[in-house]
C-alpha cells in the first residue's frame, strides 16, 4: 500500500515524535505571524492568504487545500461560528470581533493542526470570559492525558471547565488522530465520563480543540456544506493544540513560546 495506511490508532516512534515537532513548530509560528493582521478592516480571504504565504515560505503545504472539496489553507470562524468558517473577500473583521483561525500545514508528510483565538480591537466582557475559558478547558483537556488514562477523562476534563461558567461544549465536532493522515482514529470528543473511551498509550498522537457555546451547545450546518454556526446565534469560541502521549504524561507540537507569555493567549492581537 502507498502512503500512510488508513483509519486506526497508531502508536508512533522517536522519529515520528521529531517529525511533529517541525510541523507543529510551522503551525504555531503561522498563528503567531497571524496576529497582527487581525484588526478591523481586515477580510478573512486575507488572513486566509497571508496564511497560506507563510506556510507555503516556510516548505509546507495547507493541508484544507483539496480536502474534500475545501479550497483554501485556513478556517476562519468569527463571532457565532462554531468551526469551518469558509475565509471570503466580503467578510470583513469589524471592531469588538472574535475569530478563531485555524491552520494544518503539512511537512515532510506530517501534519501540525492548531488553532486560536483572536480579538480586533476590544472584546466584551463575555467574549473575554468565553475566550479564556476555552483556553483553559483545552488545557485541562491536554493535562489529564497520561499512559492509562482515557479520553473520557480528557473529555471530562474539558466539560467541567465549561459548566463551572455556564457555558455549553459542542460534541458534534471533535478531535482526532493525526499524524501522516490529516484525520485518523481515535475521535476526541470534548465531554465524556471519567474513565470511559479509549485507554491513551505513548506515542498516541491525536488534537484537542474544544468549542465552547456562550449559549445552549446546539450546532447548524449552513448550506455552503462547512460554516458550522450556534442554533442560538450566541457566542462560540475554539483553541486546538496537537498532542502526544508520552511515557510520564503530554507533549504539545503546536505550542509557541509567545502563547505561553502573556497572561491570556488571545491578547496576542487585542493591542
Ligand atoms: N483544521 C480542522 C480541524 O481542526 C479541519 C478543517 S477541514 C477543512 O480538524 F476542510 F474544513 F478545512
Ligand atoms: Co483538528
Ligand atoms: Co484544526
Amino acid at each position: 500500500m502507498r502512503g500512510p495506511a488508513a483509519r486506526s490508532i497508531k502508536y508512533h516512534g522517536a522519529a515520528a515524535f521529531e517529525a511533529m515537532r517541525k510541523a507543529g513548530r510551522i503551525a504555531a509560528e503561522t498563528l503567531d505571524f497571524i496576529a497582527e493582521y487581525v484588526q478591523p478592516g481586515v477580510s478573512t480571504a486575507q488572513l486566509d492568504a497571508l496564511c497560506e504565504q507563510y506556510m507555503r515560505d516556510h516548505g509546507a503545504t495547507p493541508a484544507t487545500i483539496g480536502y474534500h472539496g475545501y479550497r483554501h489553507a485556513s478556517c476562519i470562524s468569527v463571532n457565532h461560528v462554531v468551526t469551518h468558517g469558509i475565509p471570503s473577500a466580503e467578510k470583513i473583521i469589524r471592531e469588538g470581533d472574535i475569530a478563531n483561525i485555524d491552520v494544518t500545514p503539512i511537512f515532510e508528510g506530517w501534519h501540525g493542526d492548531s488553532s486560536r483565538m483572536y480579538v480586533a480591537g476590544e472584546p466584551s466582557k463575555l467574549a473575554a470570559r468565553l475566550i479564556d475559558t476555552t483556553y483553559e478547558a483545552m488545557m485541562a483537556g491536554i493535562t489529564a492525558i497520561r499512559p492509562g488514562a482515557t479520553l473520557g477523562d480528557v473529555g471530562y476534563a474539558i466539560q467541567q471547565v465549561a459548566r463551572r461558567e455556564r457555558f455549553s461544549s459542542v460534541l458534534e465536532y471533535c478531535g482526532h488522530g493525526i499524524g501522516q493522515i490529516f484525520h485518523d482514529e481515535p475521535q476526541v470528543v470534548h465531554g465524556g465520563r471519567p474513565g470511559e473511551g479509549v485507554e491513551l498509550r505513548p506515542g498516541m498522537f491525536f488534537t484537542v480543540e474544544p468549542m465552547l457555546n456562550a449559549g445552549r451547545a446546539a450546532v447548524k450546518l449552513l448550506n455552503d456544506g462547512w460554516t458550522v454556526v450556534t442554533r442560538d446565534r450566541s457566542l462560540s469560541a475554539q483553541f486546538e493544540h496537537t498532542v502526544a502521549v508520552t511515557d510520564t504524561g503530554f507533549e504539545i507540537f503546536t505550542l509557541s513560546a509567545e502563547e505561553l507569555s502573556p497572561e491570556k493567549a488571545y491578547t496576542l492581537s487585542a493591542g
